[in-house]
């Protein structure tokens, strides 16, 4: 979809639709009585009839209104001032975009500014409209035989805005490069394992770094990991014929000396459990359990996009975990690559044993903070539901600055204690530590296990496992978190 940044007035602007909001009880924006004006008061006729209360989502197509510059008016109801806040703003934004889809309009014309809500300036409206509007367009249909084709629908949306802004303008921008972002995550987690493998992932970040001369990739084989002696990866990977990948992606949009950020994603292309088998039941699903690698590669397409002025790295440990005669057993002993030793004692918990390497093979990039991001726990699901990704690691202010970033564009964030206390639970008779830490606060007991490979750096961990794709009737892979990510490091730059 197109977004245009307009100053039209609702009398002059000529288009397919226009969109007008109306509050209860059927009172119109200031747009709409300009529209109103101009049709000598069709509009107010219409809502005194009873046809439209305004309540929150409600809509009504107006074909034809005499005395209006575009062929048609689309009311949207705002509900009551008080029912108006990030949820009530989503609504109606997605009652507009099932409301043009059904009708024939393929422009229109949008009032943003019309639309209170407390707390958020125009530039946030205007930022989530377009985050909103982008991702409706998503489809998957690659892998059907039967593409519906999609002729129908808006095709450009102009968001009038009364003078010139410039961080409106960028708003828009902003919103573009991150869905853009999402929805190369979205595809990443939708396609099946047997397409999306280890070396699948890699294909695509180099394809990413062919458009982008600030964008390198360097894709490590199983022999190099051998050499690095990661041999918590490695013990993942044992059980798969497909080979594992260690891609990392680095960005560079500043002065070398300048310490990049570091993004390290669970690319676990189909986690069986392994050995430690998963019970049948929606096992298809954890073919998603990639989503973390998905979402530092939409990252880096998001920073790309924007050519923004700071450095990143992005680091992806890609493997499957898959029983086999080779495969790792309940009770086997690995040895990192940071040289501390692992009693494996379920094949299940691999998200940590990849992620333990590669968070040690981070700290070859110098970075000023790495966050890792992972599909790493059901209990993570238990304890927090599907709304909020959870939040742990060792350092205050980043923890902050991420909490703050998914404030700013509804990519919600709860932060989990990582006390000392719980690393207790990580006790082995035969090792270093184990591998979980038993069924009591599962999320925390693996953020335990990870800090303790990420001592020399400030360090946050994302458990995206509730928020990263959805299950039953709308199943596919949401793009989340790449808009907090992206957010996050365009706060690092402002
Ligand atoms: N990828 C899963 C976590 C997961 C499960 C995410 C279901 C979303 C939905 C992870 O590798 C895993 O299997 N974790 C185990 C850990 C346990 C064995 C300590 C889990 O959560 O059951
Ligand atoms: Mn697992
Ligand atoms: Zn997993």
């Amino acid at each position: 979809m197109e977004f245009g940044l307009k100053h039209n007035t609702p009398e002059s602007a000529r288009s397919a639709c226009q969109i007008i909001s109306v509050s209860q009880a059927r009172k119109l924006s200031a747009s709409g009585q300009r529209v109103d004006k101009a049709s000598k008061g069709y509009l107010a006729s219409v809502l005194k009839r009873g046809d439209m209360e305004g309540r929150l989502g409600q809509t009504l197509l107006l074909p034809s209104v005499p005395g209006a510059s575009s062929q048609r008016v689309l009311l949207v109801g705002c509900g009551k001032g008080s029912d108006m806040n990030e949820r009530g703003f989503t609504r109606v934004i997605n009652a507009i975009i099932s409301a043009l889809a059904a009708s024939g309009a393929r422009d229109a014309e949008f009032y943003p500014a019309d639309i209170a809500l407390k707390g958020r300036d125009l530039a946030w409206k205007v930022r989530h409209t377009v985050l909103l509007m982008s991702n409706s367009e998503y489809r998957f249909d690659r892998l059907k035989s039967d593409k519906p084709g999609h002729p129908k629908g808006l095709r450009k949306l102009n968001l009038n805005a009364p003078k010139n802004d410039a961080r409106v303008k960028r708003a828009i921008s902003e919103a573009i490069a991150i869905s853009a972002g999402m929805s190369i995550a979205r595809d990443l987690g939708n396609l099946p394992a047997n397409v999306c493998t280890p070396s699948y992932i890699a294909r695509q970040a180099r394809l990413l770094a062919k458009g982008d001369k600030k964008l390198r990739v360097n894709v490590l084989d199983e022999a190099d990991m051998k050499r690095l002696k990661m041999g918590s990866l490695l013990s993942v990977s044992a059980g798969s014929r497909q080979p594992a990948k260690l891609i990392s992606l680095e960005y560079r949009g500043a002065a070398a000396r300048e310490q990049p950020i570091a993004l390290v994603g669970k690319g676990v292309t189909f986690d069986t459990g392994g050995i430690s088998l998963k019970p049948g039941a929606a096992m298809d699903e954890m073919k998603f359990d990639m989503c973390g690698a998905a979402s530092v590669v939409g990252t880096m397409k998001a920073v790309s996009e924007m050519q923004l002025p700071i450095n990143v790295v992005g680091i992806i440990p890609a493997t499957e975990n898959m029983p086999d005669g080779l495969a790792t057993k309940p009770g086997d002993i690995v040895t990192s690559m940071s040289g501390q030793t692992i009693e494996i004692l379920n094949t299940d918990a691999e998200g940590r044993l990849i992620l333990c390497d590669a968070l040690t093979y981070a700290a070859k990039f110098k970075p000023r903070c790495v966050i890792d991001i992972a599909t790493l726990t059901g209990a993570c699901i238990v304890a927090l539901g599907k709304i909020p990704s959870a939040v742990l690691g060792n350092n205050r202010a980043l923890i902050n600055d991420l909490l703050k970033s998914g404030q700013q564009v509804e990519d919600k964030v709860w932060e989990l204690p990582l006390w000392d206390e719980y690393q207790d639970q990580l006790k082995s008779n035969f090792a270093d530590m184990a591998n979980i830490g038993g069924r009591d606060a599962g999320t925390i007991t693996a953020a335990c296990f990870l800090s303790r490979f990420t001592k020399d750096y400030k360090w946050a961990h994302l458990d995206i496992a509730g928020t990263a794709w959805k299950s039953g009737e709308d199943k596919g892979s949401t793009g989340r978190p790449v808009p907090l990510l992206t957010q996050y490091i365009l706060n690092q730059i402002k």
